[in-house]
């Protein structure tokens, strides 16, 4: 399923409400979280709804997709502290209830998703075509796990580091079988620059060279994306 909005604030928003209907009606969610700049807006809208309407994350639990591998503790580009900043330092969710994959533990962060599972799972898309930070390549069987970012994501993310600092060369994420083994998919893409990938990932064929293609193997997934992500659809 396709939603197509007007623009990119909108598909933002609708994802918010997704998120927030679906908070409502089962107040101990358990939320597969992304990062990144898509993201922005919707977590800016949740925590909106979280002061004026009541919105509550008390019994939620999350589990982000992925992390970058080597920074100090606390550093701003981490997605721990873009998780703080945008996010966990604004809600009610108790710090306890909040999981960042850490490269040292996959086995232990697998289990503890395999213990509740993962209600509803948020991604972004990579102009490659990645979710999480599984690259071209990855295998569908794939779970947490440290992997080696490709050049172009290096590239696309130098933005968020400081001139001069070097993009750490790998990451841990969840694995294409984590995210598809959420009961529920929602992915957001924004912006011209993902028309190519979300057109492979929805009408060309299901491969890892594309791995937002293997959401097609999930019976739940709703893509949420703008009239600019969406131009090369058919
Ligand atoms: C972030 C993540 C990535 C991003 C993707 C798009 O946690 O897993 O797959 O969703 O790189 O990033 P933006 O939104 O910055 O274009």
């Amino acid at each position: 399923v396709c939603d197509v909005r007007p623009d990119r604030q909108s598909a933002e928003t609708e994802l918010a409400a997704r998120i927030a209907a679906q908070l409502r009606l089962r107040p101990d969610l358990v939320l597969g979280l992304a990062t990144g700049n898509s993201m922005i807006g919707v977590y800016r809208a949740l925590v909106g709804m979280h002061r004026k309407d009541g919105l509550s994350f008390a019994k939620a639990t999350s589990f982000n997709l992925d992390e970058y591998c080597g920074l100090p503790v606390g550093h701003p580009a981490s997605f721990a502290a873009y998780m703080r900043e945008h996010f966990f330092a604004h809600v009610d969710m108790p710090p306890g209830s909040a999981h960042l994959p850490d490269e040292n533990g996959c086995a232990d962060f697998e289990a503890a998703i395999a213990k509740t599972g993962i209600d509803l799972q948020i991604l972004g898309i990579g102009r490659n075509g990645h979710i999480g930070f599984n690259e071209p390549g990855a295998p569908v069987t794939s779970r947490t796990r440290v992997v080696e970012l490709a050049a172009a994501t290096r590239a696309a993310n130098e933005r968020d580091f400081p001139a001069g600092e070097a993009v750490p060369t790998h990451a841990v994420t969840m694995g294409i079988a984590t995210i598809l083994s959420a009961r529920t998919i929602l992915l957001l893409a924004t912006g011209a620059a993902k028309a190519e990938a979300l057109a492979g990932a929805l009408e060309g064929p299901v491969t890892p060279q594309n791995p937002a293609s293997f959401l097609r193997l999930h019976a739940d997934v709703t893509v949420i994306c703008d009239r600019d992500a969406a131009r090369l659809l058919s």
